[in-house]
C-alpha cells in the first residue's frame, strides 16, 4: 500500500517517523507525498501542550471524514498522544483504525496490514520500559538524527514526556557508533544525537561503555566520551546534540566541545524561567545562578558558542516580578534564539494540581514581550557576524528565493548566500556575512573546503 506520515512535535518524533517509514518500506509499502494518494495515513502525535493534542485530533478527524472520497483509507496514530490517550482515541476519533505507543512503533506495518484486511480498531501501546530504538534511516540525506537516549527520568513538574516516553534507556555506545559509521558511509555529513535530556546519556546504572578502551582524551563522563568517539568516525563533519539539561553542562562537556572539531559550537539549553522561585516549583533542579555558571563554563571554553533556550510563560504562580527576572536573564545571557511556550497544564503532572492561575491574556502578553526581546537580542547576536566568515553546510536553493542557497553554520544559524560555481548540497563553504536579521544571516561564498 501507499502511505503518508504527518509528524508533529519534536525531533524525537521526526526520528521515529523516519524509522517507521523505513519499516513500512521494508514491508513492501511505498511512501507518497500526496496524502490523497495514500492508502494509509499515519499521524505521529505530540502531547507536550494541549494545543499539540488538539491539532493531532483535528487532523485525525479530518482524515476519517475524508473517507467519503477515499473509502479504503486507513488512519492510524502513533507517538506521545497515542501513548497518553490509548484506546480513548477510538471514542475521540470514531472510525480511527489503530493506535500505537511510543515504544511499539515496530508493530505499525502489521497493524496497517490487518486494518486493510478488515480487522476492527486495534491498539498496541506496548511497555514503556521496552528499549525499542528507532535505528532505521532513509537514504540520501545529508543530516541525520540518531536517538542515543530514550525516555526521561527527570519529571519536571509541568511535563508529560516521562509519562509518554517512559524511563531513560541509554543505548550501548558501540551500537550508536556503528550506526554513525553506517550513516557516514551512506553520505551523511551531519548527525544530531537525540535524547530528552541527552547529557544524561550513560548516567544510569547500565555500563554503556562496557568493554571499550579508555577515552583517548581522558574523558570520564559517558556523554563527552560519546562525542569523542563519534568525532573520530571518518565522514562525520558535524556533530550536534539536543536537548541539554543544564545539570549535564559540565567542565568535561565544555572541554569536549572545545577540543573536538566536528562538535558544533551550539547548545540548546532550556532554562524555562529566570526566577528561582519558579524554577523550584518547576522542579528543574538548578538555580538561575547555576544556569549562568554553566553558560559561563561553555563560553570560557568555546567563546563562539551559540546558546538557545526554551522558556515557559505563565507557569502557575508566575508573577510580574518572576517574568521580569526571565527578561533580565535574556539580557544577561544574550540567547541566540529561544522557543517560548505558554504554560499548558498536562493531566497527571504535579503542576496540574496547582491552579492554572495566570490568565491567558497575560500569557499572551508575556509571550509577545519575550518574542520582541528575543528579536532584539537575536539581532544583536547576529550582527556580530557581519564582516566575518563562517562555515556553512550548503543544503540547496532557498525555498523563498531559489536564486539564493540556504544552509546552516556551526552555530545553527540559517545562512542565505549567493551560490557560485558547481555547488552541490553537502559542500562546506566559507561565507562572508554582510547582512543580518534576527533569525538569518546573509552573505557570499569566499571559499570552499
Ligand atoms: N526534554 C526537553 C524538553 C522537551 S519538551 C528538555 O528538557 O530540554 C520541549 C519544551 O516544551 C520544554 O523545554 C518546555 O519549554 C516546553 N513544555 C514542556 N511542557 C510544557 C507545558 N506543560 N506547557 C508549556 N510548555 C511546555
Ligand atoms: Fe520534560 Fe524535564 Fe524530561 Fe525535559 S527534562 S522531557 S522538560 S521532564
Ligand atoms: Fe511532543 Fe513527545 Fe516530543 S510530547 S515534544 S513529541 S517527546
Amino acid at each position: 500500500m501507499t502511505f503518508r506520515i504527518h509528524t508533529y512535535g519534536c525531533q524525537m518524533n521526526v526520528r521515529d517517523s523516519e524509522a517507521v517509514t523505513a519499516l513500512l518500506e521494508q514491508a513492501g509499502h511505498q511512501p507518497v507525498a500526496d496524502e490523497r494518494k495514500a492508502d494509509l495515513v499515519l499521524v505521529n502525535s505530540c502531547s507536550v501542550r494541549g494545543k499539540a493534542e488538539d491539532k493531532a485530533i483535528g487532523k485525525l478527524r479530518l482524515l476519517v471524514k475524508g473517507r467519503r472520497r477515499h473509502p479504503a483509507r486507513i488512519v492510524g496514530v502513533m507517538g506521545c498522544m497515542a501513548q497518553r490517550l490509548g484506546t480513548e482515541l477510538f471514542d475521540l476519533v470514531p472510525g480511527l483504525d489503530f493506535v500505537v505507543g511510543t515504544r511499539a512503533a515496530r508493530h505499525v506495518p502489521r497493524l496497517a496490514e490487518a486494518a486493510a484486511a478488515g480487522a476492527g480498531p486495534q491498539a498496541i501501546l506496548g511497555r514503556l520500559d521496552d528499549p525499542e530504538v528507532p535505528h532505521l534511516h532513509g537514504q540520501g540525506a545529508l543530516s541525520a538524527f540518531v536517538t542515543v537516549l530514550l525516555g526521561c527520568n527527570r519529571r519536571c513538574a509541568y511535563c508529560i514526556v516521562p509519562d509518554v516516553r517512559g524511563p531513560e534507556y541509554s543505548r550501548p555506545a558501540d551500537e550508536i557508533l556503528s550506526e554513525l559509521a553506517t550513516l557516514a558511509g551512506e553520505g551523511v555529513r551531519e548527525v544530531t544525537l537525540l535524547g530528552q535530556s541527552v547529557l544524561n546519556y550513560g548516567r544510569q546504572k547500565t555500563d554503556v561503555w562496557a568493554g571499550a578502551a579508555p577515552s583517548p582524551r581522558g574523558f570520564s563522563e559517558p556523554f563527552p566520551r560519546l562525542l569523542e568517539a563519534a568525532s573520530a568516525i571518518p565522514g562525520i563533519q558535524r556533530l550536534r546534540f539536543t536537548s541539554s539539561h543544564p545539570s549535564g553542562c559540565t567542565a568535561e562537556l565544555a572541554r569536549a566541545m572545545a577540543e573536538l572539531p566536528p562538535v558544533c559550537a551550539h547548545i540548546h539549553l532550556p532554562v524555562q524561567s529566570g526566577s528561582n522561585r519558579i524554577l523550584r516549583r518547576m522542579r528543574r533542579g538548578y538555580t538561575v545562578e547555576q544556569y549562568v555558571a554553566a553558560v559561563g563554563r561553555l563560553r570560557a571554553a568555546v567563546p563562539e558558542c551559540a546558546i538557545t533556550t526554551d522558556v515557559i510563560v505563565g507557569f502557575p504562580g508566575e508573577t510580574e516580578e518572576d517574568f521580569e527576572a526571565t527578561r533580565a536573564l535574556y539580557r544577561q545571557v544574550g540567547f541566540d534564539n529561544s522557543f517560548i511556550f505558554k504554560y499548558s497544564p498536562r493531566p497527571g503532572t504535579p503542576a496540574a494540581d496547582a491552579a492554572d492561575d495566570v490568565p491567558d491574556a497575560v500569557k499572551d502578553e508575556r509571550n509577545r514581550i519575550l518574542l520582541e526581546d528575543q528579536d532584539r537580542i537575536g539581532l544583536a547576536c547576529n550582527e556580530r557576524w557581519i564582516g566575518r566568515e563562517t562555515e556553512v553546510l550548503a543544503e540547496g536553493p532557498s525555498l523563498r528565493n531559489p536564486a539564493r542557497w540556504s544552509g546552516r553554520n556551526g552555530q545553527n544559524k540559517i545562512v542565505l548566500f549567493e551560490p557560485r560555481g558547481a555547488l552541490a548540497p553537502g559542500a562546506l563553504v566559507r561565507v562572508r556575512i554582510d547582512r543580518a536579521k534576527p533569525q538569518t544571516l546573509y552573505g557570499r561564498i569566499v571559499g570552499e573546503e
